[in-house]
């Protein structure tokens, strides 16, 4: 499917004609990154929806973040090209286990990364994303009994570094959880010098071999900032793209050939061909979910700026 022209040209075609802001993640495959009118990370991605000029959203991702979109653009339509893409991570945690946290420890802060349902950031205090865990982990009470969901390693990895306690739930992400630290090991003995750039949804080994450990787009920043020539990159293969992109002349070694996210690349050029021009699927959160969704989400951008 990749490297149809007329597929591309009809979809850039369709999208001003019915006037549809396209928003991507960067993990989508390059022809979806191509057609895009902003490419971000999931935290960039909600900042954009509620920036977009236009008035209905596309997201091309998985589903919390088109759901992400919707919770807080009310006034927006916002289209999913293929409801069934979901993160598998996302939907570890039931909104019956956080309750009965919040139970036992009233006073405890739910922190909830993106990567959950609408139901889960409802019954969250705020909500991160892997770009700005840390930052918001510091503006939490140095005495606060955080509930960090549902990403244990985006846990670990944050709060081990700012020496602070977090009850973690036990759930990782399939596709960066699989890396291991010997992964790393075998590519540094063949390239010494190369960079290794991880994403904090790694296991803690892994992340503790890391020259640069961030989200997405930290990771591309990083590497369009750095004069060094060669990166072994820990994270979805889908940010090489826009990476060999602005730095043609750098070499991108993948950590490891397994890094796919099916879920991510379950999204094709024609799905998004049929959801602009049939204006399917529209994410539709309840209000009584939607209102406090959003002010975890609000929260947690409120936090960040
Ligand atoms: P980013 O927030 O870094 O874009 O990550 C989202 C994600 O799903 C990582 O697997
Ligand atoms: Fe979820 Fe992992 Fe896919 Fe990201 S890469 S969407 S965390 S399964």
């Amino acid at each position: 499917a990749t490297n149809d022209r007329s597929l591309t040209e009809k979809i850039l075609k369709l999208k001003e004609e019915k006037s549809i802001y396209i928003i991507a993640h960067y993990y989508q495959q390059e022809d979806i990154q191509d057609i895009a009118d902003f490419i971000g990370d999931s935290y960039a991605m909600a900042v954009a929806a509620q920036k977009s000029p236009q008035d209905t959203i596309l997201v091309a991702g998985v589903d919390f973040m088109a759901e992400s979109a919707a919770i807080l653009c009310p006034d927006k339509t916002v289209l999913t090209p293929e409801p069934k893409a979901t993160c598998p991570m996302a939907n570890s945690i039931s909104v019956d286990e956080v309750l009965k946290f919040k139970e036992k420890y009233p006073n405890s802060i739910v922190m909830s990364y993106v990567n959950t349902p609408a139901e889960i950031k409802a019954v969250s205090d705020i909500c991160c994303t892997s770009s700005n865990a840390a930052t918001i982990l510091k503006k939490l009470p140095d005495d606060a009994h955080i509930f960090f969901i549902p990403d244990q390693n985006l846990a670990l990895n944050t709060a081990s570094n700012l020496s602070r306690n977090v009850n973690i739930y036990d759930s990782d992400c399939p596709v960066h959880a699989a890396l291991k630290k010997t992964d790393i090991e075998k590519l540094k003995e063949k390239y010494p010098d190369a960079k290794v750039l991880v994403h904090p949804e790694c296991i803690p080994d892994v992340v503790k071999m890391a020259d640069y450990v961030g989200s997405t787009s930290g990771i591309i920043n990083y590497v369009n900032n750095c004069d060094q020539d060669t990166f072994i990159i820990a994270t979805e293969s889908g940010v090489t793209y826009p990476i060999r992109q602005a730095n043609p002349d750098k070499k991108l070694i993948m950590a490891s050939e397994n890094m796919i996210c099916p879920d991510m690349k379950s999204i094709t050029l024609q799905k998004i061909y049929d959801s602009l021009k049939n204006r399917e699927t529209v994410i539709k959160v309840p209000e009584n979910i939607r209102l406090p969704a959003a002010q975890a989400l609000e929260k947690m951008i409120a936090y960040t700026s």
